[in-house]
């Protein structure tokens, strides 16, 4: 298997959107737990991968990109607090593996990038929440996070299906 790579970007031409964008919905569409629920287009993911984009372009947050071969397979995003008593740990958003490459150990890859670029930043530890029910915070368990709370209903991704969001920690 070429080697993938995690690369920290903070300027987003188009070509890295249009990729951001069809990985996006690709991972909605086949289930993921980013946001969505199934069926998306291109035209839903695009306001909110640009509004996440905003935070990148300003500085504050960083876009880790992971790619193979130079094509992108995979994302997530550094987001920073700015508030003075809070700049030494942030949240990853948007985790992120190709449908057509999860389950290759590229996950871990990606989180692996993720916490060098958090550390680069002096950052002492990271947060991050996953949809309960998914079974996704296993995957996390197994990157040495350990789950520090749950709002319980906090996501209604149907009528009658309302599922907790689970809190994760993992010191850098
Ligand atoms: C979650 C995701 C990023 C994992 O990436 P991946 O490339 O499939 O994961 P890897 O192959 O690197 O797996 C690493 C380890 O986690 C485990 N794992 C991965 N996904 C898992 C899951 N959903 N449930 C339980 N364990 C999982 C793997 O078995 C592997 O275990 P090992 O270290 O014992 O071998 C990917 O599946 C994905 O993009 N999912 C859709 C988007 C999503 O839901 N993101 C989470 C947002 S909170």
């Amino acid at each position: 298997m070429p080697a993938a790579v995690v690369r920290p970007v903070t300027a987003v031409d188009d070509p890295l959107r249009a990729e951001l964008l069809a990985c996006w919905t690709d991972v909605s569409n086949a289930g993921g737990a980013v946001g969505f629920v199934p069926p998306v287009t291109p035209e839903d993911v695009a306001p909110v991968l640009d509004r996440l984009l905003d935070g990148v372009r300003s500085g504050r947050d960083v876009l880790c990109v992971l790619s193979e071969e130079g094509r992108t397979v995979g994302f997530a995003v550094l987001v920073g607090l700015a508030g003075p008593l809070r700049r030494h740990w942030g949240t990853v958003l948007r985790v992120q593996v190709h449908p057509s490459r999860q389950g290759e150990g590229l996950g871990r890859v990606l989180m692996d990038g993720v916490h060098e670029v958090a550390r680069s930043r002096g950052w002492e530890f990271l947060h991050l929440t996953a949809r309960g029910g998914t079974g996704v915070e296993e995957f996390y368990r197994r990157l040495g996070y350990r789950e520090v709370g749950r709002v319980p209903g906090a996501i209604r991704v149907a009528p009658g299906d309302d599922r907790d969001e689970i809190s994760l920690v993992r010191p850098l």
